[in-house]
């Protein structure tokens, strides 16, 4: 069953969140539905409990579909983890027909050849991205159909994650009770809510620092060079102030949330004297500076990570917009100031970008992957050839709980 919406679902370290959407004016994304809830069954970005996951799962939809009584059967999906990794691959065919006019079929054949070479068996590939084609020997060639050649090659960039992380993701939606339209990289999602397409064209630097996962994307020229997924996040910050503080994780999330600071000589009042109760349940005081002083060097060690794969990429001359940071992280005070000291160029918070509805609590870097992935859905549905990878196989148990949520609301 297709919905008249599109549902996105951000399964998150931290968080599991659900958006629907649809085109509104402009072409702008309008938001219908939000659900989220601080549970996730998910530990570095991949599913480690699937219960906890299913039952999150159906939380958030509900809560999404409620304002409006909406029934969502299928969803958007993103996929996460340091398994997720790219690669670029090319696919060579020779045109076969008599005027060697080079026809759709010719392009699909080419990228069906480059993807066989991608990836090993344990991999499944998440995302394939066109870059470029070159007609025998005429290169950058946007769009080839059309075109009279004897050899169409093509340049693309394959997204792939590890099979049974993927599978995972898949068996967590199945036994919710939803059907699964596509699973989708979350960093591609998140960069593509956030970033303008001039920087993608000058070239940009893109982190999503979530709680468990750093997702890293290098764009050039309009196109993505590199994709990074590193199993570090704002969850060791938070580690780190419970141990140096010897207090609770909860104490210590609002700790950083409430008082954090990621560049110690940002600090002006250092007489601020910060109640905190450690894990015995005793009272004392904190301050600024002591939290900075474990905050900063966790930050910093973030950063010099994800510049390795700026470093290696060999990209770091053509970054011309500078470092775009979004994810709950980048809501750290300081870290535009840190960032900036480290990879020495400009660095900007990356909000989500072209959504109308339920703007106030959207607009929020936590919001970016799953405004991304409904702007993903919105964009596959329509496409001709999109097929779902898999259909809700019970619909009896959405009307079941419709029929539920009538009956109580009507009592
Ligand atoms: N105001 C804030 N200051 C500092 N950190 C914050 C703030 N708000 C949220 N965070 C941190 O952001 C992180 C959650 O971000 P986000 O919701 O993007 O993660 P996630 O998507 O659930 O995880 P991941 O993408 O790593 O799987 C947590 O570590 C949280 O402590
Ligand atoms: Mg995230």
């Amino acid at each position: 069953m297709k919905d008249d919406f599109v549902t996105a679902l951000d399964l998150g370290t931290n968080k599991t969140c659900v958006l629907l959407g649809r085109k509104g004016e402009k072409n702008k994304c309008e938001i219908i539905g939000v659900g989220c809830v601080p549970i996730s069954g998910l530990k570095k970005g991949v599913v480690i409990d699937l219960k906890k996951t299913i039952t999150a799962i159906g939380t958030v939809v509900e809560q999404a579909e409620k304002p409006r009584n909406l029934i969502a059967h299928s969803l958007f999906a993103n996929i996460g983890g340091s398994h997720i990794k790219g690669a670029n691959c090319q696919g060579v065919v020779e045109i076969s027909n008599k005027n060697q006019e080079i026809l759709k079929e010719d392009i699909k054949n080419s990228i069906r050849v480059a993807r066989a070479s991608g990836v090993s068996a344990d991999r499944g590939i998440i995302t394939t991205i066109p870059q470029e084609y070159i007609v025998d020997a005429e290169k950058e060639i946007k769009e080839p159909e059309g075109m009279v050649g004897q050899k169409l090659e093509t340049k693309v960039f394959l997204v792939s994650g590890k099979k049974n992380p993927i599978q995972n993701v898949e068996t967590c939606i199945g036994d919710a009770g939803f059907g699964l339209e596509d699973i989708y990289s979350g960093a591609l999602a998140s960069s593509e809510a956030v970033l303008t397409q001039a920087e993608k064209e000058i070239g940009v630097f893109f982190l999503d620092i979530g709680a468990g996962t750093t997702d890293i994307i290098i764009y050039c020229n309009g196109m993505v060079k590199e994709i990074n997924v590193l199993p570090v996040g704002g969850d060791h910050i938070t580690n780190d102030l419970a141990i140096g503080l010897r207090a609770p994780i909860s104490e210590s999330e609002r700790l950083k949330k409430d008082y954090g600071c990621c560049l110690e000589s940002l600090i002006t009042d250092h007489k601020l004297e910060i109640p905190i109760r450690d894990s015995m349940g005793r009272s004392s005081k904190t301050g600024l500076t002591s939290l900075a002083e474990i905050i900063e060097p966790r930050m910093e060690e973030i950063f010099l990570l994800t510049k390795r794969t700026l470093d290696r990429s060999g990209c770091s001359s053509v970054i011309g917009a500078g470092v775009v940071i979004t994810g709950g992280t980048s809501l750290l005070k300081g870290i535009e100031e840190l960032g900036e000291k480290i990879f020495k160029m400009p660095v900007r918070i990356g909000k989500p970008r072209n959504v109308i509805g339920f703007e106030k609590n959207i607009y929020n870097p936590i919001f970016s992957t799953a405004v991304g992935l409904l702007q993903y859905g919105l964009k596959r549905r329509e496409e001709t050839e999109h097929v779902p990878r898999f259909s809700q196989n019970n619909p009896l148990v959405r009307f079941y709980k419709k029929a539920r949520r009538t009956f109580n609301d009507f009592f």
